[in-house]
């Protein structure tokens, strides 16, 4: 197995040389792997749904842009024969993760660590052309949430504000939630985090750091609870879950990479390939779902043009109109498959 490292990602701590083209190619497998990888806890979501919309063909070139803990990524890889998965994760313990699980495919099975919104550039250095499939399972795994040092759980007291999915990234909760202004917090909580709270919470966590900086998970979850009245918490639910999400998105750009990843990884699919996307949220849910409609449809003009003068054609064809949503065995087995969407589609041959 053959594993790519670099660091492209906009928000990256080192902005100092664009690293885009800093590989640094590593052998791995026998010795060479000297740490042992981190226990890695996620269940694949919508497993059989997903490989079932990317119709793995055995000697295909899939993508994984969201490798995780490589559940996907290892049924993408069992079936195939001559194939190759190229399977990409911005987490450094997702890929450390994935060294180790998806070992027994060998070569078959390329490591990128790296932001999946630099798809295009990756195939390109990686000297791909087409491919037959790519896979993004979006957000977080359950593996980052419940390692309590990285900052992303309300539940768990006092870890540092962190969040980052990628440890070279800088832009960190700690900066968001006490450099921000309050208007730029009301706007994160209110539109990621879907909080009706949100300038309540943005206005206590502005008079809260005045006295001195918020430090910890359990600073911020407790102020959260502090000004929702306890009444408004949906049943089942942590009162600072909505605001929680919305910094993590904002930390991680998580919105910002979508569009290119689909548009690219649409581009290099060959006729007859499918990319399938899962999402979480339905900020993510809408992106997926315009970029789609808007590769399916081909024409740009505006509505008003007679005739269509772009000669645009469509690109792809969705494979389902309404997403796909887990199976009442799935939920009632993992309850983080509630919010899960699953919208595929197909490329058309010649497109543009
Ligand atoms: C829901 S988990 C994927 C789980 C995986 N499908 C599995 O079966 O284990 C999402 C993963 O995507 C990664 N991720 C999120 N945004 C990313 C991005 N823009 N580029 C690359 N990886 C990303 C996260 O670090 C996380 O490991």
């Amino acid at each position: 197995m053959e594993a790519l490292e670099k660091n492209t990602n906009p928000r990256a701590g080192d902005e100092t040389a664009h690293p885009a083209r800093d590989y640094r190619n590593r052998q791995v497998g026998g010795a060479e792997v000297s740490e042992p990888a981190p226990v890695f806890s996620h269940l694949p979501v919508m497993l059989p749904e997903c490989i079932d919309a990317l119709n793995v063909r055995p000697d295909g070139i899939y993508v994984d842009g969201t490798a995780g803990g490589g559940g996907h990524s290892s049924a993408i890889a069992e079936r195939l024969t001559g194939g190759r998965l190229i399977s990409i994760d911005r987490d450094s313990e997702a890929i450390e993760a994935c060294r180790q699980r998806l070992m027994p495919f060998g070569e078959r099975v390329t490591l990128v660590h790296d932001n999946y919104r630099n798809l295009e550039c990756i195939l390109g250095e990686l000297g791909i052309g087409k491919i037959d499939g790519a896979l993004f399972d979006l957000g977080v795994s359950s593996h980052q949430i419940d390692t309590e040092e990285r900052g992303f759980s309300y539940i768990r007291p006092d870890a540092p504000l962190d969040m980052r999915m990628s440890r070279e990234d800088r832009l960190t909760a700690y900066d968001v939630v006490n450099g921000y202004a309050e208007e730029e917090l009301r706007r994160i909580i209110f539109e990621y985090g879907e909080e009706k709270f949100a300038a309540r919470i943005a206005a206590r966590i502005v008079k809260t750091r005045e006295a001195s900086p918020i430090k910890t998970t359990g600073e911020l979850s407790e102020l959260v609870k502090s000004v929702i009245p306890a009444a408004s918490v949906e049943r089942g639910s942590h009162p600072a879950k909505r605001t929680f999400q919305a910094i993590r998105i904002e930390v991680n750009g998580e919105l910002d990479g979508i569009e290119p990843a689909i548009r690219a990884a649409c581009g290099a699919l060959s006729p007859g390939g499918r990319i399938a996307v899962l999402t979480f949220h339905s900020l993510e849910d809408r992106i997926v779902k315009r970029v789609f409609a808007e590769l399916a449809k081909g024409c740009v003009c505006p509505p008003d043009f007679p005739v269509c003068v772009c000669g645009r054609k469509p690109e792809i064809k969705l494979l389902n109109k309404k997403p796909i949503v887990a199976g009442e065995k799935e939920l009632s087995l993992n309850p983080r498959a509630k919010s899960a969407k699953l919208r595929a589609a197909e490329k058309l041959p010649n497109t543009l």
